[in-house]
């Protein structure tokens, strides 16, 4: 009997849309009150911190927006008559929820990045009923922006008194060297016990990052997704899939979604994607918590190898509460991670923390790794979950003078390359870059005269140079890590820090004026940023110079070329007085440039490094000019550099060659005087997306983009499409993303975000002095 298609119906402030087999619906359409003031209508997904305001003396940290509050959303909906059995299932609320159906606690959970469920088939009623969700953030603590609220989807469900019990569902596929799966699917039903079904897959399709291959089962009248693939993480050779070496291209993400903020969004989370699969990426590291379900879902699809992470901290950052036993929190927490993703194919490794310090030690205190916590962790994930290595991201070498990550299955070790040294401790374990570079900038901004070193940054301004020489304190530039990699074939590769800009941890402004970190002036907190730097693509996902030299290398399906910087340096002294450093990043090996037609000549990346450059790990490199400073000489193997380039206004034009035959060219203008707006679909908007990107520019008449433009341009839809976001990548702007009349370009651009309607819209783009632009939807 098909329960819910007779049971539901909509009854007021609640829209509900009947979804899969009709048994769930997504509980979508809520009212909701802020630290107890007014009620008002709300979307699910949905964070209350998003729309701000900003406060410029709050954390930039924790990207200064009010996400500390508590919250309470009501819904209701209608039973037509008292199902068997009814739950709602959570996929993420933050923080500390709990949930009432008609007045009854039904019950909550404690951690903000784990999804949860509850049964309200006691207190369900014929007619009306009300769920009530109350959160709060208050005693939670974040490295980063956390959001707030219920920022994953809700989903109501009915069924029989006999039901598919929710995380039962494991479904394994074992290929043999016949290349036959057996695959073997087992749940728990609540009345009725364990079941199994197993059955045989001839030659089967193989799910791979280039073909993610899905196969379908039903169980319990519910469709499940599965992929048959076999992996290994081998301790001499990197990572294996399907039996040849994969190098792990990894980026770390978090989980907000730039101006979107923590609210999950699928097509958000899709284009976000697509920008890395260009990029040549093909894994995730879910920095630092567990993703929403659908992020899974679209690295099924997209083929991405996941690093599912569930925990950065086991303490208050999780929501942990003082007092609150830490093995009992975590195991809790491992075992609805581990039940709800296990059935990805795209998840090839479980991780139980980040950057722990050993139990005791001055950093680690209480709350630290041990070995025994390690170990109890590993075999709770592997009690549910067998087929994947358990590990976690691993820093600072002390953690060497203990055996605290002896029985991790694998190790990923985080920068400095201290995987290295790990490696000499445990020859037999398999390795991981977990985390490298922190390489960190502003999109389309340059420093002239140049950069010295790694950390050397502007104390007078809050952006980074986009000429990709810096790095944290504990990173390094990508080129040094590319030569690592290179270098050491047992690592299975690297997941840099990260793909995206996020909201928080504008590093290294972030530690301005504390001394015990940054050497110099004390500063105010309201001259600081919002959000990070490090991302090779910025909070609007436009691409930073960085994201074309990761490209260049890493993928391999499409040539590169780009030029940096842009070609408008009129009225800028000291370029003008020294000239402009031209840099290329192609996956050709050599190039030639061109300035208004004449040649600047040719240069060749270099295949051999001089020993001396190979490796500068430490957090003092030498400081010096780009062109003479060791720590530097690593570039000549990945990009290609003209010093000092005369300016003069017009046309750089390059010309990328391969063993000698051009593979491609670009070409930078100069911009003259801004003659209109230009609105232009993103590149990497989804097909079908219910969300277009729409990139705003402001070019000349001949249709060069002004790459400096920062001018406020004005916003309006003729039609039912809303702007629901508007955001230009600096992590210095203040105004609010969801203030959408209008809004600053930052280095010539602004993406806007917005929902199309039903009928046909005209979205419309204004500035004075310039021709509008109009974009139909
Ligand atoms: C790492 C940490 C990340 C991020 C990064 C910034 O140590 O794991 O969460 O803070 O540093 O460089």
């Amino acid at each position: 009997m098909n329960v819910i298609s007779r049971t539901l119906s909509v009854l007021g402030i609640c829209a509900f849309a009947a979804i899969a087999n009709g048994r769930e619906v997504k509980l979508s359409d809520w009212m909701f009150s802020r630290n107890g003031g007014p009620a008002e209508r709300v979307r699910v997904p949905h964070d209350w911190a998003i729309s701000g305001p900003f406060d410029p003396f709050a954390p930039g940290g924790t990207g200064k927006l009010p996400w500390i509050a508590d919250g309470v959303y009501t819904a209701k909906f209608v039973l037509d008559e008292v199902p068997a059995h009814a739950r709602l299932e959570f996929d993420g609320v933050m923080a500390d929820p709990e949930v009432f159906v008609n007045g009854v606690s039904v019950g909550g959970w404690d951690y903000g990045y784990v999804s949860f469920w509850c049964d309200f088939t006691h207190v369900a009623r014929k007619g009306e009923n009300v769920v009530v969700v109350k959160a709060s953030t208050r005693h939670l603590q974040s490295r980063w922006y956390p959001g707030g609220g219920i920022y994953r989807e809700v989903k109501l469900v009915t069924d029989e008194a006999d039901y598919v019990v929710p995380g039962s569902v494991f479904i394994r596929a074992n290929l043999d060297e016949n290349n036959r799966a057996t695959v073997t699917a087992s749940w728990r039903m609540s009345l009725s016990g364990e079941k199994t079904k197993t059955f045989t897959v001839f030659e089967p399709r193989l799910w791979d990052v280039n073909d993610p291959f899905l196969y379908k089962i039903q169980i319990g009248g519910k469709t499940y997704r599965y992929g048959i693939r076999k992996f290994e993480w081998t301790v001499d050779d990197g990572f294996h899939l399907n039996g040849r070496r994969v190098q792990i291209k990894g980026v770390n993400l978090h989980s907000d979604l730039g101006p979107l903020g923590m609210a999950f969004d699928v097509d958000a989370a899709r284009r976000q994607l697509l920008i890395m699969k260009d990029m040549g990426v093909n894994a995730v590291r879910t920095a630092h918590n567990a993703p929403a379900s659908q992020f899974l879902d679209l690295c099924d699809e997209m083929g991405f190898l996941v690093w599912d992470e569930c925990f950065d901290k086991w303490n208050e950052t999780a929501g942990r509460r003082p007092g609150q036993n830490l093995e009992d929190f975590v195991v809790r927490n491992l075992k609805r991670f581990v039940e709800r993703d296990r059935n990805h194919p795209s998840v090839v490794c479980w991780s139980v923390s980040n950057e722990i310090a050993p139990k005791g030690t001055i950093w680690g205190g209480a709350d630290g790794q041990s070995r025994e916590r390690n170990k109890l962790f590993r075999d709770t994930v592997r009690k549910l979950d067998p087929t994947r290595p358990v590990t976690a991201g691993l820093a600072s070498l002390s953690l060497l003078d203990s055996d605290c990550v002896a029985d991790l299955d694998l190790q990923g070790w985080n920068y400095e390359h201290t995987y290295a040294a790990a490696r000499a401790k445990y020859p037999s374990v398999a390795f991981v870059y977990s985390e490298s570079a922190s390489a960190l900038s502003s999109r389309g901004f340059y420093r002239i005269p140049q950069t010295r070193g790694k950390t050397d940054f502007p104390e007078d301004i809050r952006q980074v140079d986009g000429y990709d020489l810096t790095s944290a304190w504990c990173g390094d530039i990508p080129d040094v890590e590319f030569n690592r990699i290179d270098n050491d074939r047992y690592v299975a590769g690297e997941f840099i820090w990260t793909g995206i800009d996020y909201i928080g941890e504008p590093n290294p402004f972030t530690y301005m004026g504390r001394p015990d970190c940054w050497p110099g002036p004390q500063v105010s907190e309201d001259t600081k940023p919002r959000s990070s730097y490090f991302g090779a693509v910025d909070l609007c996902c436009l691409p930073k110079d960085r994201f074309w030299l990761y490209r260049s290398l890493w993928n391999k399906n499409a040539e590169t070329v780009h030029i940096l910087p842009h070609w408008n340096w009129e009225g800028n002294k000291a370029a003008l007085e020294r000239g402009v450093p031209v840099v290329v990043y192609t996956s050709g090996d050599s190039a030639e440039l061109f300035l208004n037609g004449r040649s600047l000549g040719r240069r060749t990346k270099l295949k051999n490094l001089p020993s001396y450059s190979l490796d500068f790990a430490g957090r003092n490199p030498p400081i010096g000019d780009v062109a003479t400073n060791a720590y530097y000489a690593v570039c000549a193997k990945y990009r290609l550099r003209w010093e000092d380039v005369p300016y003069e206004p017009g046309e750089l034009r390059v010309v990328a060659t391969r063993e000698g035959c051009k593979i491609a060219e670009a070409v930078v203008r100069t911009a003259s005087e801004p003659a209109r707006i230009v609105l232009s679909e993103d590149l990497y908007t989804p097909l079908g997306s219910k969300m277009a990107f729409i990139k705003v520019s402001v070019a000349d008449s001949s249709g060069v983009q002004c790459p400096l433009d920062s001018r406020e341009v004005f916003f309006s839809v003729e039609g039912d499409a809303e702007i629901v976001a508007v955001c230009n990548g600096n992590a210095m702007d203040f105004s609010s993303f969801e203030d959408v009349s209008s809004h600053r370009l930052f280095n010539g651009a602004a993406v806007l975000y917005v929902r199309r309607g039903r009928g046909k819209s005209v979205l419309t783009a204004s500035a004075p002095g310039l021709a509008p632009c109009s974009f139909g939807l």
